[in-house]
């Protein structure tokens, strides 16, 4: 490609991923999976990589981080960063609103109501649409300038949208914190490097940005809402409200959830209802700030020395409690890991009862010195797994002696290893626990998706000795089915089914599915693109693993240590004796891609096919799959609903196909 047309399809490129960004994280409308999202973001990579000279500060791909600094710069505030008064009850609730009615002279007071981040608070400047300074908020005067950590985060726009017109210098306010989900696969990933796990998403979210390294930043998942505007050039919006409305049209995320309330009444209605639904949310709240909507209000009520007099946090009810330590248990999961579990005095915490909150690691253990009969503080964010944030300590209480590991597997018996913080029993298959989450996982949806093979099938079909390792599934009968719980004629018939289905199997999906240590959906992609037979793959060397891109020394030694080993190899061959096909990836031949370097656009729904898996096929052919049309498209794919893409198409003069047509060609093809 030269230069010219590079930079037109690096430009498209960015376009579209700032847009899917914007759609994403701001209208909370994503029109394309995150696979998609990533092949965008790899093909930009790819450009980039072919023509360095084409990079820019601000594209996509530059979220990587910065060179480390000395020291996080201070940086003072603009205007004080102010705190919230809190409350809990309904009593107090009522008691501010009357504050407001009287103070206002005002019969009625509205608010408007939006969840309370449980994060931490940052400044963010845009001056004539770009962004270019964040900072914590440190003791509200004067914060921490973290604006290369900041630029990390794919929620943060580095640009506002031009044509919404926001004002030329704009200072917003927002909450920076961390999705439950993605707090408890970094304390996984944490705890397996034997680094001590964030006590929750909040501290994790501090810890996270508050980094010399912004490369550190960068890996960490975090994301940014937008509440407040501290200062702008221009007219301010009248209320609260349509500050939180101008926001999102200049393309900075604001809260979701936020309503319009005229009443006091309807601010409880809100706090019950959120509080209900807190468990659904994927963050942590912990509570809603309630805020009067008048801007005029507001400056009028004025603050007091360290926080407004027109906003409140009504809290939820704390999900903290103290208990004791019955016994601390010891689980082992599917890689063969120990983890240390504590068996806790039943203790109702925010609604739910909780009798067991994970210890992540020996270490753990011994840094926060929990030993069984301790009187412990046990806290619960969402739905994830409690963790006992501190032990509390009883004056004259004689404790029982330091927590060790066990040397035997709880579940097999077998040896326990070590490797760093880190445990595991080394009886592999022959441990029921690993056996178990071995099939669980070669069953799951990423991997071989043999619908009807859940836990609790699973379980029954090791303890009964039924499957001895994965090959195994593939001589199931159904008479021994239909001896196992839950199991009649029907259901029998459609779990053989499913099995008798997975026998064509991408090497994708098949490498995802055989739970090497450290290889996940993604790293399996990386490898079967690389190597494209699976006798490929187990040909190899660690050496050779670590010269392919996205592979480290780690997965590299687990990878080699897996085909290393004998049971390894031979349930593999078992399961290609019984007829298992792995099927290969087409070799980047030329003459076997009858596609290759044609460009094809997508637009409107698909009936037959689905976008994804139109745009499958077409990269299976040898084609590219683009988000934009431009003049290098050769043929735009207009569903019945086609909009802008194909209008575009018209005037560049693309050739232009129906869904049918499309068909067509592939069947030919
Ligand atoms: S408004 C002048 N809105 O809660 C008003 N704060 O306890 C300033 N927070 O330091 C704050 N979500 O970090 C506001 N929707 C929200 C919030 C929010 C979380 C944090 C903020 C503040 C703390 C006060």
């Amino acid at each position: 490609m030269n230069k010219r047309d590079a930079q037109t399809q690096i430009d498209a490129l960015r376009t579209a991923l700032r847009r899917h960004d914007y759609l994403y994280y701001v209208k909370d409308r994503p029109e394309i999976s995150d696979t998609e999202y990533d092949r965008l973001f790899r093909e930009l990579t790819d450009l980039e990589a072919a023509h360095p000279d084409l990079v820019t500060p601000d594209s996509p791909t530059q979220r990587v981080g910065a060179p480390p600094l000395d020291e996080l710069k201070k940086t003072p505030h603009e205007r004080p960063m102010l705190s919230l008064d809190s409350i809990l009850d309904r009593e107090d609730v009522l008691a501010f609103d009357k504050r407001m009615r009287k103070e206002l002279g005002e019969p009625r007071v509205n608010y408007t109501v939006e969840p309370k981040f449980d994060g931490l608070s940052v400044e963010l400047v845009y001056e004539r649409g770009t962004f270019v300074r964040g900072a914590t908020r440190g003791d509200g005067a004067t914060g921490e300038d973290v604006t290369i950590n900041l630029r990390t985060l794919r929620s943060l726009p580095l640009h506002l949208q031009s044509d919404a017109h926001p004002p030329d210098r704009l200072v917003v306010r927002g909450e920076v914190y961390m999705q439950l989900d993605d707090f408890q696969a970094l304390n996984r990933r944490m705890t397996e490097r034997g680094d001590e796990a964030f006590a929750n998403p909040r501290n994790a979210a501090a810890g996270s940005l508050r980094q010399l390294d912004s490369k550190i930043t960068a890996g960490r998942p975090l994301v940014v809402t937008c509440y407040e505007i501290m200062g702008q050039s221009g007219p301010v919006p009248p209320t609260h409200w349509d500050e939180l409305e101008a926001l999102v049209r200049w393309g900075l995320p604001a809260p979701a959830h936020r309503k319009q309330c005229a009443t006091i009444e309807e601010v409880i209605a809100v706090h019950r209802e959120t509080e209900a639904i807190r468990d659904e949310l994927p963050y942590e709240i912990d509570g809603l700030v309630v805020k009067v909507n008048r801007r005029d209000w507001q400056e009028r009520l004025g603050e007091k020395s360290r926080s407004p007099r027109w906003a409140i946090a009504y809290k939820f009810t704390p999900r903290k409690e103290i208990t004791i330590v019955q016994d601390i248990a010891v689980s082992v999961g599917r890689t063969g890991t120990l983890t240390p579990l504590a068996l806790l005095k039943p203790v109702e915490v925010g609604g739910v009862t909780i009798s067991r909150a994970t210890l992540h690691n020996a270490d753990e253990v011994a840094r926060k010195d929990i030993r069984v009969g301790d009187t412990v503080k046990v806290e619960r964010a969402g739905d994830v797994i409690p963790a006992i944030a501190e032990r509390i300590e009883v004056p004259g209480q004689k404790r029982e002696r330091p927590f060790q590991m066990p040397d035997r597997c709880p579940v097999c018996d077998s040896a326990v290893a070590r490797e760093g913080a880190y445990y595991y029993c080394t009886g592999q298959a022959a441990c029921p626990a690993q056996l178990k989450g071995a099939i669980e996982h070669y069953a799951s949806k990423s991997a071989l998706n043999i619908e009807g093979l859940g836990k609790k099938t699973v379980a029954q079909l090791v303890e009964e000795k039924l499957v001895n390792n994965l090959a195994d599934l593939y001589t199931l009968r159904k008479e021994q089915l239909l001896e196992l719980d839950g199991f009649a004629d029907r259901s029998a018939s459609l779990l053989l089914n499913a099995i008798e289905h997975s026998k064509r199997v991408t090497l994708e999906r098949f490498l995802m599915g055989l739970g090497i240590r450290q290889v996940g959906q993604h790293i399996a992609r990386v490898l079967a693109e690389h190597f494209r037979t699976l006798d490929a793959v187990m040909a190899t060397g660690r050496d050779a693993f670590e010269r392919v891109h996205e592979i480290g020394p780690e997965i590299a030694a687990s990878l080699e240590s897996f085909f290393k080993e004998d049971h390894n190899r031979q349930v593999i061959e078992r399961l290609r004796a019984l007829g298992l096909m792995i099927e290969a990836v087409p070799e980047a031949r030329q003459d076997a891609r009858p596609f290759a370097g044609k460009t094809f656009v997508f637009t409107g729904g698909l009936e037959r096919f689905g976008r994804d898996e139109a745009k499958r096929r077409v990269e299976q052919l040898g084609g590219r799959a683009a988000a934009s049309v431009s003049k290098q498209t050769d043929y735009v794919v207009a569903g019945p609903d086609a909009g802008s893409k194909l209008n575009q198409a018209k005037k560049l003069g693309v050739k232009i196909l129906t869904e049918a047509e499309f068909a067509a060609l592939i069947e030919k093809a």
